[in-house]
């Protein structure tokens, strides 16, 4: 079977790379892909918003299985048309995916449900909305209501900040129309744990866990990011939890949305904060974690394949999910200036022999061919991740590769993995 995978960061390199792996699978294609993804599968210049061509090349190639990465095509209605047109695709369809789309949806849905989730209110008045603030006294969190890329989201120490970031994302508008509805919301405490489970609209089947590290700069400091790095398992996240939060959050989230007349398939994706309350739902995205799924999909010892088709065909109740017993970090490697701006077309060098270190895969995120070489094309550059018997094994393996890897102008965390070690 022929597969494409559509976008072009590092959690697309890694999808490429496990489904390489399957029996089932003879070619791989990737839309736009990246200069890694070029190097295992074939890399089609279509964006991953092109709707109408990706649909065309899927009928041309003759593929049976398209996956989608980001959010955005999910949200925009790329599994419906694919479905219109008989095609298999793995992921949500646009009424699903509006549970990572407009978080007043996602909030809305949790409290009708009686799921976990902050306190909050919601506004499309600028004016309600610095009102509200005015009784507030304590910290809160102010979020764009739309897909922000991860950075609608303002962490507010009291109501002053409160209300520059109502400012902020209704005045100003700095996230576009995103920002036409904001929701206000209870400030929580606590580790944060991101719970990745497939589903096929009636059973979910959760992956192992994984956290990632938001902030840019060591010790969780400066600005918010899309993840800059995560390991895999979460040992905070134990079995118990595990259990609690399928029976609390998962499964209850999947039969709303089928009540709802919105079934949803595909990856489930909960980004939880564990309050000494329990676990509590902070966002549900659409789709697979960036960087989660980097070391994740390195300790998956299943085909993925056989997972995809049973989402869509809703045998997933048939369907189990083996890991490997090691444990895995990536490292993500930026561009100095992200989240902010940052130049683009450095040459990179030193990544044959960081890849040729010992459990290392060094996935590609913002990377191009230029002049026949690899240059940063992107925040986000390379995701380096590694296996080892245990976190600081993983963590040393994937530095030193880290180390090898030169470019002019890279910004990356020292502190990956380590709160996993204990004090
Ligand atoms: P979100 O996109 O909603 O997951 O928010 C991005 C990040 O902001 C989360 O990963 C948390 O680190 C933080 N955050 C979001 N909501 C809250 C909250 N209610 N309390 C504390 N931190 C939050
Ligand atoms: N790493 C966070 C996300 O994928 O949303």
């Amino acid at each position: 079977m022929r597969v494409l995978v559509i976008g072009g960061g590092g959690r697309e390199h890694a999808l490429v790379w496990k489904i390489n792996q399957s029996p089932k699978v003879t070619e791989v294609f990737c839309a736009p892909g990246n200069a890694g993804t070029a190097e295992i599968a074939t890399n089609i210049p279509i964006p991953a918003d092109q709707i109408d061509d990706l649909i065309t090349f899927a009928q041309e190639k003759d593929i049976g299985l398209t996956v989608v990465g980001p959010e955005q095509p999910l949200v925009m209605g790329i599994v419906d048309r694919f479905q219109e047109k008989g095609l298999r695709v793995f992921g949500p369809t646009a009424r699903a995916a509006e549970l990572e789309g407009s978080k007043a949806f996602s909030k809305d849905i949790m409290k009708k449900y009686g799921l976990p989730t902050a306190d909050y209110e919601t506004f499309t008045s600028y004016e309600e909305a610095r009102k509200y603030l005015a009784k507030e006294t304590g910290p809160i969190v102010v979020k764009a209501s739309g897909l922000a890329a991860g950075k609608g989201v303002i962490l507010c120490r009291n109501a002053e900040e409160g209300r520059n970031a109502v400012d902020t994302i209704m005045k100003d508008k700095s996230f576009g129309d995103a920002g036409d509805k904001v929701v206000i919301e209870e400030f929580l405490q606590g580790q944060e744990v991101s719970v990745l489970a497939f589903t096929d609209g009636k059973s979910v089947l959760l992956l192992d866990s994984a956290q990632d590290h938001k902030a840019a700069l060591d010790g969780d400091l400066g600005p918010n990011t899309g993840g800059m790095g995560a390991f895999s398992p979460a040992p905070i996240f134990t079995d118990a939890l595990r259990q609690m939060v399928c029976d609390s959050i998962m499964l209850p989230l999947v039969r709303a949305m089928e009540t709802e007349g919105r079934p949803y398939r595909g990856i489930l994706y909960a980004g939880l904060m564990l309050t000494e309350q329990g676990p509590k739902t902070l966002e549900f995205n659409a789709r697979f974690g960036d960087p989660e799924t980097q070391p994740l999909l390195v300790r998956m010892a299943s085909d993925i394949v056989p997972l995809f088709e049973a989402c869509i065909d809703e045998t997933l109740d048939q369907c189990e999910l083996q890991w490997k017993p090691e444990t895995s970090v990536c490292v993500v490697m930026a561009a100095k200036g992200y989240p902010g701006s940052y130049a683009k077309g450095k040459e990179i060098s030193g990544l044959q022999e960081a890849g040729a270190l010992p459990d290392v895969v060094v996935f590609h995120a913002g990377t191009q061919m230029k002049d026949g070489k690899v240059a940063t094309n992107g925040g986000r550059v390379l995701g380096v991740t590694a296996t080892g018997s245990d976190t600081p094994t993983a963590i040393a393996k994937a530095y030193s590769a880290v180390a090898k890897i030169k470019w002019d102008g890279i910004h990356y965390r020292k502190d990956i993995g380590a709160r996993d070690q204990p004090n």
